[in-house]
């Protein structure tokens, strides 16, 4: 049975100057590997490692701020949690599918909340890019999504590929709202 483990932005110290901060579970650091990374403060100190790899999360979402990012391992991996600013959905929503080499619109990226309305200001998505999976940079590229500085792709605002080698859009985990504030992902 997988175990779940509540991820709240409180308990993570954040990279004075980054609007990105990571959480990343007890162990995992390789899997990121950047000389940059924030320890954060584990609520879940007690349990193992291999466990918290294989959980599912719960994060709250609340405190993440208009124009940050959150980045929290999941299975080995990163997912990016980010709450976009108006213009970011506005680009992302006006751009014209037939540019996109992975059609598909924002909504679709999107899932709803417990209302049963999307909340285009979060986006969550597995921050590994589909080239050969470095982890990509955000806020960057040229359509100001993210960046994959190992081959050169440009992710859109949507995590859509736009430009570069990548084969497809940055993938959607797995996930579920649990409230207006809390994500379930896995
Ligand atoms: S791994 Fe990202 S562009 Fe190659």
């Amino acid at each position: 049975m997988a175990e779940t483990g509540l991820i709240h932005p409180d308990d993570i110290v954040k990279d004075e100057g980054k609007r990105d901060f990571i959480f990343l579970a007890a162990g995992a650091a390789g899997a990121v590997g950047a000389a940059s990374i924030v320890w954060p403060l584990l609520a879940q100190m007690g349990k193992a490692a291999d466990t918290l790899a294989l959980a599912s999360i719960e994060i709250d979402i609340s405190k993440i701020a208009e124009g940050e990012q959150l980045r929290v391992l999941w299975r080995g991996a990163p997912v990016f949690v980010r709450h976009r600013t108006a213009a970011e959905i506005a680009e992302a929503e006006s751009v014209d599918m037939g540019a996109l080499p992975d059609p598909a619109t924002d909504a679709s990226r999107l899932i709803p909340g417990p209302d049963g309305a999307l909340k285009p200001q979060y986006l969550v998505q597995v921050g590994v890019c589909t080239h050969f999976g470095c982890v990509p940079v955000g806020e960057a590229g040229d359509y100001d999504g993210w960046y994959c500085p190992c081959h050169g792709s440009h992710y859109d605002t949507s995590g859509r590929i736009r430009k570069g080698p990548a084969p497809r859009n940055l993938d959607i985990p797995p996930y579920e709202y649990l409230s207006d504030t809390v994500i379930k992902v896995g």
